[in-house]
Formats: C-alpha cells, sequence, structure tokens
C-alpha cells in the first residue's frame, strides 16, 4: 500500500530518501514526507512532510533544505484518516519518528490508553499511536536507569529496539516499521509483521565503495544503490546503521540470522516486484488484500438476540450503525463495469442472508431515468476509484430525493466516500492497472461482510451460520493461494484457445455476476468478444452460438444449482461446444463433462464469488500476454472515468 525507505550512510540522504520514494510512488501517492536527522538542529530530526505527489516533497526539500546522512522516508495511501499534511507520515512523537505500512487493529483502544496518560495526539493516524507508545516505552525505561550511570556514560542512550519490541506487543494487525531516535543518530530500527520489509546491505556492484545501509518496503526504492538485500521475517526488529546490521531479533526476541539475496531485476520490474505487469502483481496481491479488508472487520457472533448481543461487533465495522441500516425497507446499489457486478453479487447476498430487498442499477442509467428513491431509503454506492463521475452523480442524486448514502470505496478520502455519509473501505492498496482484480474481490469480501452484519440485525442469519460465514472469510486469503498454485496450468488452457475469437461465460446465482466479470476481464483486456450469461438463459438465445470455436467457461462449483449447471454442460457438449469448467476441487463428475477443468478449493457457497474470480482473472490475464496487447494500459480504457 505505501512505501517505506530509510537509509544511513555517509552520503546526503534527502535525495536518496525523495528517489527512492519516487520509485515508491505507484504503491501510493496522497501525501510523502521524510524525516531526517541532521546534526546542526535541535531537535535532531527533522520532519518534511507534504500532502500530495513526490515533487511537491523535493520542491519543499529544495526551498528549505536538511543536512543530514541518515533518515527515513515515507509514500502514503491512506488508510486511517484523510491525505494531508498532518496525516502524512514519518509521524514524530517526543524523540521517536515513525514511517509506517499497514494498519493497527487496535489503534483506538492505544489511543484513549495514551490521551489518558497525557498524550497528545496531532493527526488521525494509527500510525501516531505507534510513535507514542515507543516514545513512552523509551522514556520511561530512560526514567529507570539512574542518572548517575547516564552522566557516567555507562547507560548512555537507552535501548531502542526494547522500546520498538515492547511497543508493538502491545498492537494487533499488520505493520511495517522504521523507527529513527533523537537519541541515535546514524542507526535506524526496522519491525515487520504481515508486511514487507528489508534491508538493503550497500556498497553492492562495486560502484560505490561506501558503508550504508538502506531500509525498504519493497526493493524498487533501493536498487539503485544495491542489489544485495535481508528479508525481515515476520517478528523481526532489526537494528541498523551504516556498516550494516548490528542486531537482529526474532519474534520471541532470540538473536538471527537471515540469508541475503542478490536481486537481479531492473527498476521498473522491481516496481511491479518481478511481475510482467501490474496486473499479475495484483492478482497475485489479492489474499493480502482481502486480508486486509477483514482486518479488524471479523467478530464472533454471540447468541441468537442478534439486537442485544451484537451491537459491539457491529460498531467494528468502521463505527457504522447497523441497526439503523437494517430498518431500510430497501437498499439500492449503483456502480459501474467491474463495481456494478459486484453490486450485483452484494444483492444475492444481501438478500439471501439479510432478507433486505436490493435492486442494483448501472448508475449512468439510475441518474437518469427519474429514479423512485423515499427518503430514508438507502443507497449504496460502490467504487474503487472513488471518482468515477456517474457513480458520484447517482449517489447524490439519490441524496438529493433523501436516501441515505453508504459506499464502498478502495481510495480513502476520493470524491464518492466524501461525499457519501457512510463509508467503508476495501483497503485493497493502490490498483494500477486499468483491469481492476483485487478491487473486485475485496469488494465481494466487504458485501460478504456487511450481508453478514446485516442479517444478524434482522435476525435472518443465525449466530452459528454468520460465524461460519466469517470463519470462512479468514481463510479466504489462504484458499486464494491455493487459486494462484494453478497458474501454470490455466496457461496452458489459456495457450490452448488463444486463438478463439468469441467466448462465452456461464454462471448461476452469485456465480453468474463472477462469469459477467470474467467476461468483462477478457474482452477488455485481449479485445476478443466474450459475453456472460445466467447459465438458465442459454436456452433463450445464447445457445445458437455454439459450435466448435466458441470456448464457454462455466463456473460450476457445487452448491445451489449445481446440478442444474450440469445439465447446462451436456447442452453446450452436444452441440459441439468447448467447455473450460471451474469447479470445487474433489468434483469427479465434471472430467467427464469439461474439455479442460480448474479446481479450486471448497468453500461456503456464499464465498465462492470471490475465489472463482481468480481463475478467470488468470486466464485473461494470460490469453491478453499471449496476444502481446497492453495489458496495464488496454486500447481506449483509462483508469478512472471522471466524465460522463
Ligand atoms: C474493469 C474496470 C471498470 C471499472 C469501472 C468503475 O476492469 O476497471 O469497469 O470497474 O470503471 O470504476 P470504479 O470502481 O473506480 O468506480
Amino acid at each position: 500500500m505505501c512505501g517505506i525507505i530509510g537509509y544511513t550512510g555517509s552520503r546526503p540522504s534527502a535525495p536518496i530518501l525523495v528517489e527512492g520514494l519516487r520509485r515508491l510512488e505507484y504503491r501510493g501517492y496522497d501525501s510523502a514526507g521524510v524525516a531526517i536527522l541532521d546534526p546542526g538542529r535541535t531537535p535532531l530530526t527533522v520532519v518534511t512532510r507534504c500532502e500530495g505527489k513526490i515533487a511537491m516533497l523535493a520542491a519543499k526539500l529544495e526551498a528549505e533544505p536538511v543536512t543530514g546522512t541518515s533518515g527515513i522516508g515515507h509514500t502514503r495511501w491512506a488508510t486511517h484518516g484523510r491525505p494531508c499534511e498532518a496525516n502524512a507520515h514519518p509521524q514524530r512523537a517526543g524523540r521517536v519518528c515513525v514511517v509506517h505500512n499497514g494498519i493497527i487493529e487496535n489503534h483506538a483502544k492505544q489511543r484513549a490508553g495514551l490521551i489518558e496518560r497525557g498524550r497528545v495526539f496531532m493527526s488521525e493516524t494509527d500510525t501516531e499511536v505507534v510513535a507514542h507508545l515507543i516514545d513512552e516505552i523509551y522514556d520511561s525505561a530512560a526514567g529507570d536507569r539512574a542518572a548517575g550511570d547516564r552522566a557516567a556514560g555507562n547507560g548512555g542512550a537507552g535501548d531502542l529496539a526494547a522500546a520498538v519490541r515492547e511497543a508493538i506487543s502491545r498492537l494487533d494487525g499488520a505493520y511495517a516499521l522504521c523507527v529513527v531516535h533523537d537519541e541515535h543518530p546514524g542507526q535506524l530500527v526496522a519491525a515487520r509483521h504481515a508486511s514487507p520489509l528489508l534491508i538493503g546491505l550497500g556498497g553492492a556492484q562495486g560502484q560505490l565503495d561506501l558503508e550504508e545501509t538502506f531500509v525498504a518496503s519493497d526493493v524498487a526504492a533501493i536498487l539503485e544503490h544495491t542489489r544485495t538485500v535481508v528479508d525481515l521475517d515476520d517478528g523481526d526488529i532489526a537494528v541498523v546503521d551504516p556498516s550494516g546490521i548490528l542486531q537482529l531479533l526474532d519474534a520471541e526476541g532470540r538473536p538471527a540470522k537471515r540469508g541475503r539475496r542478490r536481486i537481479e531485476w531492473s527498476p521498473l520490474a522491481a516496481e511491479k516486484q518481478g511481475f510482467k505487469h501490474f496486473m499479475l502483481k495484483e492478482i497475485f496481491e489479492q489474499p493480502r488484500a482481502v486480508r486486509d479488508t477483514l482486518s479488524g472487520r471479523l467478530p464472533q457472533f454471540r447468541g441468537s438476540d442478534a439486537q442485544a448481543q451484537d451491537s459491539l461487533d457491529f460498531a467494528d465495522l468502521s463505527g457504522i450503525d447497523f441497526a439503523t441500516l437494517a430498518d431500510h425497507h430497501k437498499i439500492t446499489m449503483l456502480a459501474c463495469g467491474t463495481s456494478w457486478h459486484a453490486a450485483l453479487a452484494g444483492k444475492y447476498l444481501v438478500e439471501q442472508l439479510a432478507r433486505i430487498p436490493v435492486e442494483v442499477d448501472l448508475a449512468s442509467e439510475f441518474r437518469y431515468r427519474e429514479p423512485i428513491v423515499r427518503a430514508g431509503d438507502l443507497v449504496l454506492a460502490i467504487s474503487q476509484s472513488g471518482e468515477t463521475a456517474d457513480t458520484k452523480a447517482a449517489l447524490q442524486e439519490a441524496q438529493r430525493l433523501g436516501a441515505v448514502g453508504l459506499a464502498i470505496c478502495n481510495v480513502v478520502d476520493s470524491s464518492i466516500a466524501r461525499a457519501a455519509d457512510h463509508v467503508l473501505y476495501t483497503h485493497a492498496g493502490p490498483e494500477i492497472s486499468v483491469a481492476s482484480t483485487k478491487a473486485f474481490t475485496t469488494q465481494l469480501t466487504m458485501l460478504t461482510m456487511f450481508a453478514v452484519h446485516l442479517g444478524r440485525r434482522t435476525g435472518a442469519l443465525e449466530a452459528e451460520r454468520a460465524n461460519a460465514l466469517l470463519d470462512g472469510l479468514r481463510e479466504m486469503p489462504v484458499a486464494i493461494d491455493a487459486v494462484l498454485g494453478v497458474q501454470a496450468a490455466i496457461k496452458i488452457i489459456a495457450r490452448r484457445w488463444v486463438a478463439a475469437r468469441d467466448w462465452l461465460y456461464l454462471g448461476r446465482g452469485l456465480s453468474f455476476p463472477v462469469a459477467l466479470e470474467g467476461a468483462l476481464k477478457l474482452k477488455e483486456i485481449s479485445y476478443v468478444h466474450a459475453e456472460g450469461y445466467a447459465s438458465g438463459e442459454m436456452k433463450h438465445g445464447p445457445i445458437a452460438l455454439i459450435d466448435e470455436n466458441v470456448p464457454v467457461v462455466v463456473l460450476a462449483l457445487e452448491g445451489p444449482g449445481y446440478h442444474k449447471t450440469l445439465s447446462n454442460l451436456e447442452e453446450v457438449r452436444s452441440r459441439g461446444g468447448k467447455i473450460i469448467a471451474v469447479a470445487s476441487s474433489g468434483d469427479d463428475q465434471i472430467g467427464d463433462l469439461a474439455d479442460d477443468v480448474i479446481l479450486v478449493p471448497r468453500v461456503d457457497p456464499f464465498l465462492q464469488p470471490i475465489l472463482a474470480s481468480v481463475p478467470l482473472q488468470l486466464l485473461a490475464y494470460h490469453i491478453a500476454d499471449l496476444k502481446g496487447t497492453d495489458v496495464d494500459q488496454p486500447r481506449n480504457l483509462a483508469k478512472s472515468v471522471t466524465v460522463e
């Protein structure tokens, strides 16, 4: 999501940090900052931050230069707190400065405790909580050290790594941190848990015979300077100075050794983390993205009296009061493109799990058809970018007519997020590829949680069933990983069918929106004609298209409608059609009917759309790649459609 760089050596750090951030800008770009330890200043650490692009940070540093040969930098993609200078990193508390990637789930509780103990907060970020905790712990340990020891130079500076270790033991969530402290010039402390972080050892490539060490969330930031890196493991804390790694402790606090890795990628490939295209990288990011969508939002439901007992749990979902949302008699979901497909799945989920009627509308249609909206109706706008003109206008039209506006967005503080009365952020991270992938699966994840929460509130969903669904969501990142593991088999299927000019995608129930999305993915990046249909509609027209040259992708997952789907497969087969089936692992019938089978792990039917989308993304990607199209920027398309 965001990007981290740290430098300690003998060269001026500002240009190295800024250039590193430029290389990370693709990861997030709403604000940026550096903290540089400048020996000529008091306090020693000077923080320079600004809202906007790295170029603005560079201009600010040019206007107000900071010298110093160590520091940390960050480019931000907002998760907690809107993009603005105060919320940019580094975050300072006392003599500590911190940059952070990830989400601290228990930040609100920690913040409340720190405020009670007299700490004053300057930002809305979860990161400032981390800075305060480290500063507080460090100072209280310093207070414990005998003043005499310090004066005699026996104690010297405190133990920053110990303070970081103690602070992170109080945190839940995901983080990669890089910390500097006024008492430790030339040192950086790096820590990670469920968010990548590595150390770069300087002087590599034989270009520079310098002692210098880097910390980075992503190798792209430092590749210009070194190709030798050490990846931190989850739970690791490392202290580095220009000579290299001074101390590396594992999650249990034991000294640890981590192997070195030599990077052969070019800087551009490094931005894509070695993937050929951003689209493929984003497909492979889905386990992480879904985990971030779920982060802090998976309570256990208790008992059968939903109204009385789940109220605290509902608050976990971004503080939205589901008690009032569930009072709405109808929900209208508005979106465009891929987000509209997510909305279609949302209709199945909310209607079946919460028994609230849902209408789904294309935003571009809704706004001009004199929609019937009553005061107090709930309108849910779904948008990755939060900038789609039609979706925003449709939401505003509904609000004008008296509806309450809720948004599901990826980009924090985007126009739609600001226009809505409530927002649920998916936290998928920046999506660079024009073809949407991780935005879709995280929207589906959010909609599933939304439907489960509503279902508990309306009483339509038993606690046990709700918990089983949330448990299934918890396991989803691992299940997605398993699907990503069959990429090689999907590539073989893509090679077999790369010349086909027309494709059909069929799905029933919750698989219908997945079929639409699979067809959209294929047509937008490979420029071949693909249509998605509800399987039951096949006989009403599309069956006429079927012959041996038209591959038919059928979502044939076990669950309601499975046997009807098998009949559809027979119908396609008897007309000479070629079938690529996406089926549940362990299905031993499907192989007799389909030409190619892609198996995905068995999950609850309500969770299948998230999982079944992934092989279709990979299939579309590999066909487009084999055709040699511009996968990340397909012709005629723009990432966000901010005009009608
Ligand atoms: C397809 C795609 C588009 C977007 C649509 C809405 O891969 O990316 O169809 O889904 O333009 O965009 P958002 O979700 O940003 O409103």
